[in-house]
């Protein structure tokens, strides 16, 4: 059957629709034709690729796709033709080198993810169920680089941590900033291999600044935060947010006092009230719903939300570490970053705040720590060594 439209009218989404469903020889004509018209809008030439691909000939299908797909279409156009590839490769190798030659030549983040997330559902059905390895809170004492590595891949749902402060505190001695860095991206990919696939990675850090050798230096002040995004994504994990926690200013140093003695302009020196909770995701090739259906469709947070990316909480001071989290932050991370009953993981654990929240709010908490002070403390308070 034909199914015929007005030959001068623009053609539906609709009409196209329906041409792709009856699969005869005379509508895939039609189909090129009206591919060929100029000024046509880009969803309709896309919904044309679309009808194309649902089409029987295979060979008159690839014979589109070759000759289109590196003509010079919108990339949503594009991506259509790619996709018809993606489907049909398993069942015909000539669209497989074709997809391939079109990943060549676009070079294009997009359509890799495509790609990625096509060959993983393709695969999904092999995926075993993983044994959990992790039943109760537990503690690697040593450099988190090495000690991570008795936990196997995957086994974490959340992680969330404050990595020690670049030369801002006692019990730090990097080399250098660049140095710094390195063991920092040794930690995080660690952190992205126990971490299931598609769940979430977030860092608290805030610029810190170096002492200076005396008056006449200049003391270096470095922007952790935006170095890490960079080791962040080298290591597999892409952006998502930043939470900005903002604290009262009576509770920060005080930068601006020469300021306001002075007045001077370029003196000035704001006070800095802020730390940035870094939000990022491991790169995974389904959407967050997948993670979100895998868990008790009733399991919900029904309290007070916070609405935006400004978190008002002050900061806790403690005799046994000196840069310890408020229970509020750790409360609010894994309020809307975890489920119950996930593991969670701080590897910079410090005085175990994270884990002390986590064990609180239903969650097995795993703990990396290196001083061993801090360690056995944490070992006495119920946090078993692995
Ligand atoms: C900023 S503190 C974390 C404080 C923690 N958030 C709390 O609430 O107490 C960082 C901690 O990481 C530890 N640390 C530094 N490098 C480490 C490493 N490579 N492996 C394991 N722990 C490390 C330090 O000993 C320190 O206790």
């Amino acid at each position: 059957m034909t199914i015929t439209q007005s030959f001068f009218a623009t053609p539906t989404i609709e009409y196209i629709k329906k041409l792709g469903l009856d699969k005869s020889d005379s509508n895939f004509t039609i189909l090129l034709d009206m591919f060929m018209q100029e000024n046509l809008s880009v969803d309709i030439r896309r919904e044309i690729v679309s009808s194309i691909g649902r089409q029987k000939d295979n060979d008159k299908i690839y014979e589109f796709l070759s000759k289109e797909a590196f003509n010079n279409h919108y990339m949503e156009v594009i991506y259509q033709m790619f996709r018809t590839c993606l489907y049909k490769a398993k069942q015909d190798v000539k669209f497989a080198i074709l997809r391939d030659k079109m990943l060549a030549h676009y070079q294009n983040e997009v359509m890799q993810k495509m790609f990625e997330y096509y060959e993983f559902r393709q695969n999904k059905k092999q995926v075993k169920t993983r044994q959990r390895q992790i039943l109760k809170p537990s503690l690697l004492i040593g450099d988190n680089s090495i000690s991570l590595n008795k936990i196997q891949e995957q086994q974490i749902q959340l992680v969330f941590t404050s990595p020690p402060y670049y030369n801002a505190r006692l019990y730090n001695d990097y080399k250098s900033y660049q140095n710094y860095l390195d063991s920092m991206n040794n930690t995080l990919k660690q952190c992205y291999r126990i971490l299931e696939n598609g769940r979430f990675i977030l860092i608290n850090v805030s610029p810190v600044i170096t002492k200076r050798a005396g008056r006449e230096f200049e003391s270096i002040r470095y922007p952790i935060h935006f170095d890490f995004h960079k080791i962040l994504c080298e290591s597999g994990f892409y952006f998502v947010d930043e939470i900005i926690w903002i604290k009262p200013e009576y509770s920060v140093p005080n930068r601006i006092a020469g300021y306001l003695q002075t007045k001077k302009p370029l003196s000035y020196k704001p006070n800095c009230i802020t730390e940035s909770i870094m939000v990022y995701r491991k790169n995974s090739p389904f959407l967050l719903d997948k993670n979100i259906k895998a868990y008790d469709k009733n399991l919900k947070n029904n309290e007070e939300v916070d609405s935006t990316n400004c978190w008002y909480i002050a900061p806790k001071s403690d005799r046994n570490h000196p840069a310890v989290f408020p229970e509020e932050l750790c409360a609010k991370v894994l309020k809307y970053y975890s489920f119950e009953g996930d593991v969670v993981c701080d590897p910079f654990a410090g005085s175990g705040t994270f884990g002390k929240v986590a064990k609180e709010m239903g969650r097995i908490p795993l703990l990396c720590e290196q001083n061993l002070e801090y360690a056995q403390k944490l070992k006495q308070r119920g946090f078993d060594e692995i």
